[in-house]
């Protein structure tokens, strides 16, 4: 027996960001819940999970094994740079056809955005004046707990979430002496120390104070700090991050463990790809794609591990490039040239040409990462919230304790169906499906 709390009540998700990724995602809710579209690519929509073994094996969606809030208990709210709607939103980025979103316009227009928290310097190629007046960065964070308790008492939510899909920002590197502890982490919020302090940390912590599980869709730092996991269980609230894994990283940790499962060697993997949408300019500036290549670099080398095996994984090239080209607009495309080695060393490659749709790719992850959080938070689970893993690019794990991330696609898929297997009061296991 499940002994986790049920989800009775409305749900608030509140989106940072209300672009394509989010306009997509709150159009595709709308028209799920009246019967007009089909969640496809969402896991706790569609997925069966075996419960018991043997005789007792059962086949059952997420929703029969531990209690998921449903669709129309979602209400949406956001905060963004520019002040358009989600209706206006989603006509403006052109992803979905007005066909699939003139249904729903009635609901879609009433999601107006907040004012944003933000900081021209770390998303330099934005200039929207939505924008919250702060006097520091510890104002600019107490005005989104405002937010998030105004939305929560005008809509009559018993929860919310927050859900970052808003603009990569400029790479903040973990810094031991701001990042590690949350006392020196409110400390440079009260000081106002912009370098340090990301306009998405005060979206954290504020989501975290009032109650609400953090997600980072985004490869930005801000949960991934050693201040905030400690904010996470002083108030014992879930976090996950980050980077939303939909595209080319989702190949690429499916396709490497063809690689390692054959013991096959590796001299070379290059990425690249041409995207023309708004997150596509962001990530133009230098600043902004770094932040972007350390979280696309990670993916492979806990897959392919060099020290695991020398003669196979030693010095591969791994290269990862993003491309800005307006005429694809959301319609990305992926090229990867992958360089393997065979019997007695024989090279040989692979290609693979990915003609995808990113916000169509990202939409079911928002949707599962904020209904399995809302979960987790039901459950009990505080912190890094790694069955999550198998839905992001670069997992959050405690690096200063030398813990390896987990990337490996079909691994992640066991610690998802495991947590979900115990949250629902039956053992983990391994057993074959
Ligand atoms: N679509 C994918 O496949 C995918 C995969 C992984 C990660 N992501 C990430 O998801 C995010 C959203 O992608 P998108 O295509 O919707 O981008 P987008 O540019 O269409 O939307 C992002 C929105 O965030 C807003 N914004 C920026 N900073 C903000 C702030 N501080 N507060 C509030 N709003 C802010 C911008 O004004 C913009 O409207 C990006 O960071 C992207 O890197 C997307």
């Amino acid at each position: 027996m499940s002994n986790v709390a049920k989800a009775e009540g409305k749900l608030g998700v509140l989106v940072v960001g209300l672009g394509a990724v989010s306009s997509t995602f709150m159009t595709g809710v709308l028209m799920a819940r009246k019967g007009l579209a089909k969640p496809v690519g969402s896991m706790t929509q569609y997925d069966k999970i075996r419960v018991g073994q043997g005789e007792e094996a059962k086949y059952l969606p997420y929703n029969e094994i531990v209690s998921i809030a449903d669709l129309k208990d979602i209400v949406f709210g956001a905060w963004d740079v520019y002040p358009a709607n989600a209706y206006e939103s989603a006509i403006n980025c052109e992803v979905l056809k007005e066909k699939d979103i003139e249904p729903v316009k009635d609901e879609l227009v009433k999601i107006v955005p907040m004012k944003a928290a933000f900081d021209h310097n770390y998303a330099a190629r934005l200039d929207g004046d939505n924008v919250k007046d702060a006097k520091d960065r510890w104002d600019m964070m107490e005005q989104i707990r405002e937010d998030i308790r105004r939305f929560k008492a005008e809509n009559g939510c018993a929860r919310i979430v927050v859900l970052w899909a808003a603009s990569t920002e400029v790479y903040v590197p973990v810094n031991e002496k701001i990042h590690y502890h949350l006392a020196d982490l409110e400390a440079a919020m009260k000081a106002d120390d912009k370098e340090h302090i990301a306009p998405s940390m005060c979206y954290a912590y504020a989501a975290l104070k009032e109650g609400a599980p953090f997600i980072m869709g985004a490869p930005n730092t801000t949960v991934d700090i050693p201040a905030m996991w400690e904010l996470a269980e002083q108030t014992k609230m879930p976090i996950a991050g980050k980077d939303f894994k939909t595209g080319q990283t989702l190949v690429k940790s499916g396709f490497a463990p063809i690689i390692g499962t054959r013991c096959l060697g590796l001299s070379g993997w290059f990425s690249t790809n041409i995207l023309g949408n708004r997150d596509g300019l962001v990530l133009d500036e230098p600043a902004n794609f770094r932040t972007k290549e350390v979280s696309k670099l990670s993916t492979l080398e806990s897959i392919l591990v060099p020290e695991n095996q020398p003669d196979l994984y030693t010095n591969y090239y791994h290269k990862v490039r993003i491309n800005y080209y307006p005429p694809r607009n959301d319609n990305k495309e992926g090229w990867d040239n992958i360089d393997i080695f065979g019997w007695m060393g024989y090279p040989m490659q692979i290609k693979i040409n990915f003609l995808c749709r990113d916000s169509i790719l990202a939409a079911p992850l928002c949707l599962d990462l904020v209904l399995l959080s809302d979960l987790a938070a039901r459950a009990g689970r505080f912190g890094t919230q790694r069955f999550l893993s198998f839905f992001l690019k670069s997992p959050m794990h405690d690096y200063t304790k030398n813990e390896v991330p987990v990337n490996h696609l079909f691994q992640q898929y066991v610690m998802l169906k495991n947590a979900i297997r115990e949250m629902g009061g039956y053992p983990a296991d391994e057993a074959i499906d």
